[in-house]
């Protein structure tokens, strides 16, 4: 089993790890991610192996600062600009790779583009300390829901790491948003953290939106994030032996009847919301019914990458690959 260790106390314990080619599951502020020496092709087939991940899609790779992203990618001005304004942070930008970085091809599939992301806090020091970049996607067995407290990796990869950072909730609580920049207009290639109206005020124009043709679409698989239980989305009347995910102040007609009734956020606050998310649908799971409710979630600001993520937990699962 991983040992649990405090993010204040785990800096050694998880550098020693690294630079074996273990895999360590880090706090980020986005969600938990697993995360491996991106130049070591050992470590990421361990991250693969770990999660059960389809080989074909590309990991994100995590730097600490603006020279070792470009060092690793080819920064045209626009995504310079993103990368200052919203770094560290949740917005992962895909760049064309250097070959010569020496980022092993598992991260990138063989793409000669690469996603990059400086993260906040343990993880941020964790790659300086270490002085290479770190493959890491969610901690997550695939196709499942992002972990976003280190007891929730615990309790779904805790047998197959060995070790996992605990920095408690993560508090932006969705992965981070994906972009890519084509011929100076800004491609949104999924939804997340940083909503797509911050962007749009920084780019000076509506996003594109979708993925681009030959290129794996992220979240991909349309079942992804997937929960145990059925989900229903947009839901005004709660079935009989149903699970309540709620959103806001007003109840869907027959909530006293619900089995296990959740508030993403009483207030309606959509960053809250975002928090809460996985954690929610992680606990409702645990509830037993076969089936989880959601109550409506606006689809503006983070409401989109909430959207995005109950669409993609509702799916049906028989295209699961995994
Ligand atoms: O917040 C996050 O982004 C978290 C934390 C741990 O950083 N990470 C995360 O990673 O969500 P992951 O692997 O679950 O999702 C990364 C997505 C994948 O869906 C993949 O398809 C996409 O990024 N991706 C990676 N490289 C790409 C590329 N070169 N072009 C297009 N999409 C890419
Ligand atoms: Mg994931």
């Amino acid at each position: 089993m991983a040992e649990l260790i405090a993010a204040d106390k785990a800096m050694d314990a998880a550098l020693a790890l690294l630079s074996a080619g273990e895999v360590v599951a880090i706090p980020t502020e986005t969600v938990y991610g697993l995360a491996g020496d991106a130049t070591n092709g050992e470590a990421v087939a361990r991250i693969f192996e770990a999660k059960g991940r389809p080989r074909f899609n590309p990991l994100i790779a995590h730097v600490a600062d603006m020279a070792m992203a470009e060092r690793i990618g080819v920064f045209d001005p626009l995504s310079r600009n993103l990368a200052e304004k919203f770094w560290p942070g949740p917005l992962t930008l895909v760049v064309p790779l250097r070959p010569e970085a020496g980022i092993h091809p598992l991260v990138t599939a063989g793409l000669d583009t690469i996603a990059l992301r400086m993260p906040m806090g343990f993880g941020g020091k964790l790659i300086a300390r270490l002085g290479r970049p770190l493959a890491a996607p969610s901690a997550n067995t695939s196709g499942k829901i992002s972990s976003t407290s280190g007891e929730a990796v615990a309790s779904d990869l805790g047998g197959r790491i060995p070790l996992v950072v605990d920095g408690g909730s993560t508090p932006v609580g969705l992965e981070s948003t994906i972009v890519k920049v084509e011929d100076g207009k800004v491609r949104m290639l999924r939804p997340g953290g940083v909503a797509a109206s911050e962007i749009e005020a920084l780019a000076g124009a509506p996003l594109l939106r979708g993925a681009t043709a030959g290129i794996e679409a992220p979240g991909m698989l349309a079942s992804h994030y997937a929960p145990g239980a059925a989900l229903r989305l947009n839901v005004g009347k709660v079935g009989a032996g149903e699970a309540l995910l709620g959103f806001g102040p007003e109840r869907a007609e027959g909530w006293q009847q619900a089995r296990a009734f959740l508030n993403l956020s009483e207030t309606g606050d959509l960053r809250e919301a975002a928090t809460n998310l996985f954690a929610h649908l992680q606990a409702l799971d645990r509830s037993g019914a076969a089936s989880i409710a959601v109550e409506p979630v606006p689809s503006d600001e983070l409401g989109e990458a909430i959207n995005d993520r109950l669409a993609r937990a509702a799916a049906p699962r028989d295209n699961l690959h995994v």
